[in-house]
């Protein structure tokens, strides 16, 4: 599935886009300010609801309009096409699919599941562990069925357990019924995290060994969030006393971490920034391929900013390695940078001026 036709109302500087897209590559180039990255979070929102560059939804409507709105057809080469809109006004979001309004944002991934790589992705080898959770589990979510009911009921028990510990005298008796629970989850969690880890390994370095050299294969220290010694339910009993003085329970899959090394030495610690961003490519590009393999559905791809960071030769290697992937991919690029995209069948270049985008012929 990819997106034929976009329209855009009113998202930031753009305040009237219509564009007719390719199917394979689209580079969307302009200079700093003129609405490259509003025209992709354009796109990203319509995938999922949210921006990746804000929490404030509010901040993306054009200053001064009461509405925005982004409206795509989707095409395949299978189905029919399906329209999908997106629309803000009054701090309400309305989403619409083929005709029917969604309960939730999260329904247009069914539709339109977009992988977005953009200034902030780096996170997730240099901030927290957080961010090395969520990109562990959006992948196990999506290829194994009772990971999302395990997290839930793991996470519901942790809150009992938690409002447990806090409470003094009473309740302390209902922990271990909490304890059990909270195991019996954790212990699937944890088996579908390193089973994923394990498939995933393989692409990942795939992809990393297609986009550059590296004197060494990336390894990945899955540490689940407790003792690889000790089952759960024993931790859990053992460190009552400990979590009671923390007033929450600290060890269990919601400590999970995944450190990616080369040579034993932590990835980001190793690598230069431009690397860094390669690998960072490479993750979620194995990440799609893997989804594909098993739910046999492509991904579309956006990169703001290929060539920030990387020199010709490198935005060449992931040029070819989109390329390869026979997906839907959309990227942004400074108005004099050279991509080697119109290399490929099937490019549409298209030029942003002052929020006003037209294609290059
Ligand atoms: N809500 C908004 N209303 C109007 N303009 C906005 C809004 N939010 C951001 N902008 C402006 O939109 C312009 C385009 O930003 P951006 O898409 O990030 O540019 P680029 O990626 O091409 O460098 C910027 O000049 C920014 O100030
Ligand atoms: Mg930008």
């Amino acid at each position: 599935m990819w997106l034929d036709r976009i329209d855009i109302r009113n998202a930031r500087n753009l305040s009237a886009v219509s564009l007719t897209l390719s199917p394979k590559f689209n580079i969307i180039s302009g200079n700093n300010g003129s609405g490259k990255t509003s025209l992709l979070e354009s796109i990203y929102l319509l995938s999922c609801g949210k921006s990746f560059r804000t929490h404030r939804f509010s901040s993306i409507p054009m200053q001064g309009s009461l509405w925005m709105g982004v409206y795509a057809k989707l095409s395949s080469d299978q189905q029919r096409s399906i329209a999908v809109g997106l629309e803000y006004r009054d701090g309400k979001n309305i989403f619409k699919a083929d005709g029917q309004r969604l309960k939730k944002a999260s329904e247009l991934a069914n539709y339109l599941p977009v992988v977005a790589i953009h200034q902030e992705s780096q996170r997730v080898f240099t901030q927290s562990p957080k961010y090395r959770r969520a990109f562990l589990d959006w992948g196990v979510f999506h290829v194994e069925r009772d990971f999302l009911s395990a997290w839930q009921n793991f996470n519901r028990s942790l809150k009992q357990r938690n409002a447990a510990l806090s409470q003094r005298g009473g309740r302390l008796s209902s922990v271990d019924h909490w304890n059990i629970a909270l195991s019996q989850n954790a212990t699937l969690i944890d088996f579908h995290r390193s089973h994923y880890l394990s498939r995933f390994m393989t692409l990942f370095n795939q992809c990393a060994n297609q986009l550059l050299l590296l004197d060494g294969e990336i390894t990945v220290d899955y540490r689940r969030g407790w003792s690889d010694k000790e089952e759960y339910l024993a931790v859990l009993r053992s460190s009552l006393a400990r979590d009671q003085v923390m007033g929450y329970t600290q060890k269990g899959p919601h400590r999970a971490d995944i450190v990616f090394k080369v040579n034993g030495v932590a990835l980001h610690e190793y690598v230069s920034r431009g690397q860094q961003k390669l690998l960072v490519c490479s993750l979620y590009i194995a990440q799609a391929m893997l989804y594909s393999q098993i739910v046999g559905r492509g991904s579309i791809f956006i990169i703001d900013d290929i060539s920030a960071e990387l020199d010709s030769q490198h935005i060449s290697n992931l040029m070819n390695l989109l390329n390869d992937l026979d997906t839907q991919v959309f990227v942004t690029t400074p108005a004099d940078a050279l991509l080697g995209g119109d290399l490929f069948p099937m490019t549409k270049t298209f030029h942003v001026e002052h929020g006003k985008v037209t294609e290059v012929l």
